[in-house]
């Protein structure tokens, strides 16, 4: 049986590739600092989803589900060099996932340290006992954010990305290089993930799907930057797990360093994004139109052509189908 590290376990994205390769019978071992960037009661309520509780969780112990004896977690930061280098000698893993990053745009400008530790030092580290203790396969997530406020659309792997504008986006492009100077040398077959806008159920509440949802309900504004008109590749989280369980698939054939964008190929401005939640919860949303904020970009589009050609990814989610599972699944939590 494989064995699998899947590092953010507790996050968004972590959680549902978790809960995909536990359902394919896999080994995994789950890896998170449960950092209070957003509710760490989120946090709490996805690991439990797959038989983790928060009562059992402690530093560096690993706890084994009590849902799926194949799955274990570990409440670790990545930054803990020392840590993850032994967690990697006991471990034996065969694919490393690595998802554990400080995310977000705009929190960059307000704690920039947060994005060194985790997404530079603490890529590192993964990397680094990537090498020690060879793994078949890393996969591991950068972010449509390294195009920066490019004008050619849609955005294909090709483009130059020696432009990012938040430091966010410049660690992302970072590690894109890190992995490469490591496949490069030490032959580890690394493939960065170019994310665009991923929501869902069980999403991030720093996310314009989130938050949008959360304000009308609470009948509260909606805070709209730029007048509602920057686009996004709004990407269901569906669709993303089945691209990186194609791509787990596919990954004998796959070249030492390769990056491939994943996302939905069909951008939409913010203000339908808030007529299609309208429209799921019946009911008006407050506008607050506010600046358009430093480090975002005007519009985000997917080429996608790349990673059709090498799995099949092609998404089927319209941004209909999503928001009205999204909205499902919110006023489920909160209730
Ligand atoms: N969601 C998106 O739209 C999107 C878009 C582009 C890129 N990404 C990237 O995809 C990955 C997953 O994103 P997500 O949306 O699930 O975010 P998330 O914040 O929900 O998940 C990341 C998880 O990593 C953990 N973490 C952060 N720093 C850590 C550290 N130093 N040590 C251990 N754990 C740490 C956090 O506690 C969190 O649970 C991230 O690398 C993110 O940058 C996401």
């Amino acid at each position: 049986m494989s064995r699998y590290l899947v590092t953010g376990s507790a996050g968004f994205i972590g959680f549902h590739v978790t809960n995909a390769l536990l359902q394919t019978g896999a080994e995994v071992t789950g890896l998170d600092n449960i950092n209070d960037y957003y509710d760490v009661n989120l946090k709490y309520a996805r690991l439990n989803e797959l038989g983790i509780e928060q009562k059992q969780v402690e530093w560096e112990k690993l706890i084994v589900s009590k849902k799926y004896p194949d799955y274990r977690f570990i409440r670790m930061s990545i930054e803990d060099k020392a840590g993850l280098l032994n967690l990697f000698n006991t471990g034996e893993f065969d694919y490393v996932i690595h998802l554990a990053a400080q995310a977000g745009v705009r929190y960059s400008l307000e704690n920039p340290d947060a994005y060194i530790r985790s997404n530079l030092i603490g890529f590192y580290n993964i990397i680094e006992a990537c090498r020690q203790y060879p793994v078949k396969f890393l996969l591991y997530a950068s972010s449509s954010s390294v195009y920066g406020n490019n004008i050619k659309v849609p955005f294909s792997e090709g483009d130059n990305v020696d432009s990012p504008i938040s430091l966010y986006a410049a660690t992302k492009k970072s590690n894109e290089l890190m992995a490469f100077t490591y496949s490069h040398l030490y032959k580890i077959p690394a493939t960065g993930l170019r994310f665009f806008t991923v929501y869902g159920p069980w999403g991030r509440p720093d996310m314009a799907v989130y938050k949008f949802t959360e304000a009308i309900i609470k009948n509260k504004p909606v805070q709209v930057y730029a007048g509602g008109q920057l686009q996004r590749d709004f990407t269901y989280i569906d669709d993303i797990v089945g691209g990186i369980m194609s791509i787990l698939k596919e990954q004998k054939n796959t070249p030492p360093s390769l990056i491939l964008n994943i996302g939905n190929n069909n951008p939409v401005t913010v203000n339908s994004l808030i007529s299609e939640i309208e429209v799921c919860l019946d009911k008006k949303a407050i506008i607050e139109f506010k600046e358009m904020q430093k480090g975002d970009v005007d519009k985000t589009f997917a080429d996608i052509t790349l990673i059709n050609s090498y799995c099949g990814f092609t998404p089927q989610t319209s941004l209909k189908n999503g928001i009205r599972k999204f909205c499902n699944w919110y006023l489920r939590y909160i209730s």
